[in-house]
């Protein structure tokens, strides 16, 4: 096994107190139901962001909370990492806003873009930095305001996602804890397959954007369904063997939490059984790159896995992106 270099010290997690159910649709104009979505998703219900929640909000929150765990106080954070696919603005970067929130004086922060896979992308370049000496100590948050930038006209997306933050405090690795493997894929040839298409500099917000709503998300269904299948099998391999261990080490799988039916599919090409599988889609919908935090710190505090257990991550969301880690906690 690696002898890892960075660890993650504490998760914490924070989701907006309104629950929206799959009842709650027909309220909206929605035509759907809990049936069809269940069937389909393994979705029950979704946190959806109130008045005043923001992507700094929610990230800011559980970040107090992974801190408070790890015994870090704002002025040790040497940089701050947030993942999101859903910043508060465009510029800045929505991670000087949680520093600004937290009084991380002496942090640099910015944002990273990798869609559903944004806490594996930061976890690689946290180990990066720790590993090269740049940095100490890293926040890594994931935060998403899904309801945001999601059509509320569309059923085929509108019901699939919800909002939530999760972080972690990066440090360097102590007693053989930490970061055993990451890797890390991307192709953009396939980028249009789910994206917003416009309300960027390529086709700036107007009157004709909003109406046609193409500033929103847009998904081509079916194709991100079987992409998302056979890329997160081959990365949960990928970390596997880049950690020289065997699914037999593993102590729980957490899967980006998108859909009951990519996570079944995932284990079983993995040949790990599902009750070493962590599932909590039922509860959030898919809250992007906050899903993997979000399920390892309920997984910790429930005590399913703990100081010393070997967890394997796996995701993949737009870009496309897939990304896969082992850790030991
Ligand atoms: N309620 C009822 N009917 C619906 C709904 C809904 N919410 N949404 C779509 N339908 C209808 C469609 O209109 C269509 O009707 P039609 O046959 O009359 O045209 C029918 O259901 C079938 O539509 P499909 O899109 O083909 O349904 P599919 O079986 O593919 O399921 C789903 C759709 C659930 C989105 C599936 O493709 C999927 O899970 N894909 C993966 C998408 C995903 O998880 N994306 C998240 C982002 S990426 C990531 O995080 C991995």
């Amino acid at each position: 096994m690696k002898r890892p270099s960075a660890q993650i010290s504490a998760v914490g997690r924070s989701v907006p107190a309104r629950v929206m159910t799959n009842y709650d649709f027909a309220a909206i104009g929605i035509e759907t139901t809990h049936e069809w979505i269940m069937e389909r998703t393994g979705i029950s219900e979704r946190h959806i962001a109130g008045p005043g929640e923001t992507t700094c909000s929610l990230g800011a929150d559980a970040a107090r909370i992974a801190m408070k765990r790890a015994g870090v106080q704002p002025g040790e954070l040497d940089v701050i990492i947030l993942s999101t696919a859903s910043p508060d603005r465009l510029l800045p970067a929505t991670a000087v806003d949680i520093q600004a929130v937290l009084g991380a004086t002496r942090a640099s922060a910015f944002d990273i873009s990798a869609a559903c896979c944004g806490f594996i992308y930061g976890l690689t370049i946290a180990e990066g930095m720790i590993n090269s000496g740049a940095a100490e100590t890293v926040l890594l948050v994931s935060s998403e305001k899904m309801s945001a930038i999601c059509d509320w006209t569309d059923r085929a997306t509108c019901v699939l996602f919800g909002d939530g933050a999760g972080a972690a405090v990066i440090r360097r690795s102590q007693k053989g804890r930490g970061i055993l493997s990451t890797f890390m894929r991307s192709d953009g040839t396939l980028a249009d397959l789910l994206y917003r298409p416009a309300g960027g500099a390529t086709t700036p917000m107007s009157p004709a954007v909003l109406e046609a709503r193409t500033h929103l998300v847009h998904m081509a269904g079916r194709e991100v369904f079987k992409h998302a299948v056979r890329s997160m099998a081959e990365s949960a391999g990928r970390a596997l063997d880049l950690a020289r261990l065997n699914v037999g080490d593993i102590d729980l799988l957490i899967p980006h939490q998108a859909n009951l039916r990519i996570i079944e599919a995932t284990a079983k090409h993995t040949g790990i059984p599902m009750d070493k599988v962590y599932v909590n889609v039922e509860r959030y919908g898919n809250t992007s790159s906050a899903s993997i935090p979000i399920a390892l710190d309920e997984a910790m505090q429930r005590g399913l896995v703990g100081e010393g257990s070997i967890v394997l991550m796996v995701a993949f969301g737009a870009g496309f992106t897939w990304a896969s880690s082992v850790v030991r906690l």
